[in-house]
């Protein structure tokens, strides 16, 4: 007899159901960047190399933009390609407004209108006052400030109208650092353009955020020479995590910022430094 009798149905219950199974649905799809065209700047090496694989490994078509490192830009994009993912390489220095436009011309051409720039090309040059001369301030300040500015403002002009996110790569050194103003001043610069240019961009569905790194070991930091320095050991010591970054630890957390699961927060700075606030 129980058998003959029809599936019990609760209409509060199974509408909670049905929202909750429409919600992991959802869910599943939001992490994945399918279908999506993503530009990361100097992504030839460090954070912006493991952004583009990462990014690349969530679905989107990921264009590896590198300045000088020609053969490990290509490495990369073969590397993804033999992990069955999509991605061009291409050279321009950010640094320099004339080959800006160029970039983003080449990105639209080979794989589509961007949805997702990751603004990640930079440099840090530290030093005290006493070092500070206008070739050090415009060094930086060229391509961790105007660099990122311009190539923002060209790539908007090709974006994907349903909207997208933008990430600034951006340091927990925005806060200041000693021995390090001018670096530290780009990075402030850079999370005041966050802020400003997500309330600029938000009618337009993009979102704007930028993730502020403590120490991550790359290619950069090692030939700075912070490696095996007193100033490693002091970050470690100042880190709740007890340790610096890896590359992959910036990635997964540009990936959550260019996805839909993160489609509520703009214009924000999220400090990925294992807990260390400068
Ligand atoms: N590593 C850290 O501890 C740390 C912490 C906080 C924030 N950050 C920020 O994270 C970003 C990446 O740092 P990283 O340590 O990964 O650097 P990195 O190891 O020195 O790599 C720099 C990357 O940027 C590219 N690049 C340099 N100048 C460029 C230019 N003018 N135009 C286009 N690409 C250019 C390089 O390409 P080529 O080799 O082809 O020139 C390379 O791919 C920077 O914005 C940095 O300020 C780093």
């Amino acid at each position: 007899m129980m058998g003959t009798y029809p599936a019990f149905r609760h209409p509060t219950f199974d509408s909670r159901r049905s929202k909750l199974s429409s919600l992991q649905n959802n869910g599943a799809a939001n992490s994945s960047l399918q279908g999506k065209v993503a530009l990361v700047t100097g992504a030839s090496k460090g954070i912006g190399a493991a952004i583009a694989r990462e990014l690349a490994a969530r679905g989107a078509a990921v264009a590896v933009n590198y300045s000088g490192s020609k053969a490990a830009a290509e490495k990369l994009v073969a590397e993804i390609q033999s992990a069955g993912g999509k991605a061009i390489a291409v050279q321009a220095n950010v640094a320099d407004p004339d080959s800006i436009g160029p970039l983003i011309q080449t990105v639209v051409t080979k794989l589509g209108p961007i949805g997702i720039l990751v603004n990640n090309a930079g440099v840090y040059e530290f030093g005290p006052i006493e070092a500070v001369t206008p070739e050090h301030f415009h060094k930086q300040f060229d391509l961790n400030v105007l660099g990122l500015l311009l190539t923002t403002q060209a790539a908007l002009k090709h974006f994907d109208p349903a909207g997208g996110s933008i990430v600034n790569i951006s340091s927990v050194a925005a806060g200041g650092i000693g021995s390090a103003s001018v670096y530290s001043a780009t990075k402030g610069a850079l999370d005041s353009i966050t802020v400003a240019l997500s309330k600029e961009l938000g009618p337009r569905q993009i979102r704007v955020n930028s993730i502020n790194p403590g120490m991550i070991e790359t290619e950069g930091v090692h030939a700075a020479g912070f490696i095996g320095s007193d100033f490693q050991k002091q970050i470690e010591h100042e880190t709740p995590l007890g340790r610096i970054g890896q590359p992959q630890d910036v990635a997964t957390a540009v990936a959550f910022l260019a996805s839909t699961d993160s489609g509520w927060l703009s214009g924000q700075t999220i400090h990925a430094a294992g807990g260390n606030r400068v």
